[in-house]
C-alpha cells in the first residue's frame, strides 16, 4: 500500500523474444489491474545479465520490451513503466536483504537449480541471488499483488518470506505482497515436448510461439505441436500435448474446456491445430501492428523511459530511505 492506493508490480526479463507463454501467464493480464491499482511493470534488464546477453540484443530487446508491454495494452497514463536500471534503488536495497536472506533458501529455489545445470559454465552469484533482486524490485514499492506465471510463485514466496523476516526485526516496513497467478494460462508448455515450460531460451524454435511470430509461422507451428496418438479432443490425463493446445485455445477464445470438445467432437487433431493456430493469430495481430507503430518511434520510447524512471524512483527511493533509517545508516542531504 502507498497511502490509501493499493499497488500491483511485475516485471519481465529482456532475455529474448517474448512468447505466447509470457503473453498469456503475465503481460496480458497486467492491464486488468490498471484501474483498481497504482501498477508499476518493469522491463528487468538486470536481471537479464545473471546469464550472458549480446549487449546489443540487450539493449534492442529493453526497447522492444517497453514497446511490447504498450502494444498489450498498457496505458503509461495509467502504469508506470520503467526500465529496472534507471532506477538505482533496486539494486541498493537488493544488497541489504541479500543480507535478510539465507544460503539454504535460494539453494531450494528450483530456477536456479535449473539454470545452473543449463548454464553450467556460468553458474555465477548474480544467478544464485535472483532472487532477492526480484524481492527488491517488489517490496520497494510497497507491493500488494503480484501478476506471474506459475514458474514464479516460489520467487514470489520467498520474497514474502524475506519481507516477513525483515518486518519481525524493524516493524512495519513492508507491505507483504501475494502472487496472483492466472487459472488458465499459468504455465503454457512447449509445442515440442509437453511436459517441459514454454521458454524463450529454448533452442528449439519449433517449441515456441513468439508474440511476433506472423500468422503463417504460427499455423506451421501449432500444426507441428506434438501431440498423442489419440484422435479426439479431450482434456485429460497423459493427454500433455492437446492439453496445452485447449488451453492456448481457451485463452484466446474465452471458451471452457466442455465448449471446445464439443465443439470439435467428430474432428481431429489436424481441425484442431488449425483453428488454434488462426485464434492465436488473429488475437496478435492487433498487438503486432501497434507494437510496430511504436518501436519506429525510438524518441518516444526513451521519453518513456525517463518518465516512467523518474515516478518509479520517487516511489523507491521512499522506502530505501525507510529502510537505510532503519538500519542505522546516517542519512546525509
Ligand atoms: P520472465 O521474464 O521469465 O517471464 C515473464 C513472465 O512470464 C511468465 N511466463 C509464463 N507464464 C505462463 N507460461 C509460460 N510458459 C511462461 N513463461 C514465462 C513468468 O511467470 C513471468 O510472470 N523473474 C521474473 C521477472 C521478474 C519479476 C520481478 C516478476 C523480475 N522481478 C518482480 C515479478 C515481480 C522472470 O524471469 O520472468
Amino acid at each position: 500500500m502507498l497511502g490509501e492506493q493499493k499497488i500491483c508490480f511485475s516485471g519481465v526479463q529482456p532475455s529474448g523474444n517474448l512468447t505466447i507463454g509470457n503473453y498469456l501467464g503475465a503481460i496480458r493480464n497486467f492491464a486488468t489491474f490498471s484501474e483498481a491499482y497504482k501498477c508499476f511493470y518493469c522491463v528487468v534488464d538486470q536481471h537479464a545479465i545473471t546469464v550472458r546477453q549480446t549487449p546489443a540484443d540487450l539493449r534492442r530487446r529493453t526497447y522492444e520490451t517497453l514497446a511490447l508491454y504498450m502494444a498489450c495494452g498498457l496505458d503509461p497514463e495509467k502504469n508506470t513503466l520503467y526500465v529496472q536500471s534507471h532506477v538505482p534503488a533496486h539494486a541498493e536495497l537488493s544488497w541489504i536483504l541479500n543480507c535478510y536472506t539465507m544460503f539454504g533458501e535460494l539453494s531450494r529455489m528450483t530456477q536456479f537449480k535449473d539454470k545452473s545445470s543449463k548454464h553450467a559454465d556460468n553458474v555465477n552469484a548474480g544467478l544464485f541471488t535472483y532472487p532477492v533482486l526480484m524481492a527488491s524490485d517488489i517490496l520497494l514499492y510497497q507491493t500488494d499483488v503480484v501478476p506471474v506465471g506459475i514458474d514464479q510463485k516460489q520467487h514470489v514466496e520467498l520474497c514474502r518470506n524475506i519481507a516477513e523476516r525483515f518486518n519481525q526485526v524493524f516493524p512495519d516496513t513492508f507491505t507483504v505482497p501475494e502472487p496472483i497467478i492466472p487459472q488458465n494460462g499459468k504455465k503454457i508448455m512447449s509445442l515440442a515436448d509437453p511436459t517441459k515450460k514454454m521458454s524463450k531460451s529454448d533452442e528449439n524454435q519449433n517449441a515456441i510461439v513468439y508474440i511476433l511470430d506472423d500468422r503463417d509461422t504460427i499455423i506451421r507451428k501449432f500444426r507441428r505441436a506434438v501431440t498423442d496418438s489419440d484422435t479426439a479432443v479431450r482434456f485429460a490425463e497423459g493427454k500433455d500435448g492437446i492439453n496445452n493446445l485447449m488451453t492456448i485455445y481457451s485463452c484466446f477464445t474465452g471458451k471452457n474446456m466442455d465448449e471446445i470438445e464439443r465443439e470439435f467432437a467428430g474432428k481431429g487433431y489436424g481441425d484442431f491445430k488449425l483453428a488454434v493456430g488462426e485464434v492465436t493469430a488473429d488475437a496478435l495481430a492487433p498487438v503486432q501492428a501497434r507494437y510496430k507503430e511504436l518501436l519506429a518511434d525510438k524518441a518516444g520510447l526513451e521519453a518513456q523511459m525517463k518518465r516512467g524512471a523518474e515516478e518509479a524512483a520517487y516511489y523507491a527511493r521512499k522506502t530505501l530511505s525507510k529502510v537505510q533509517k532503519k538500519l542505522g545508516f546516517v542519512q546525509i542531504r
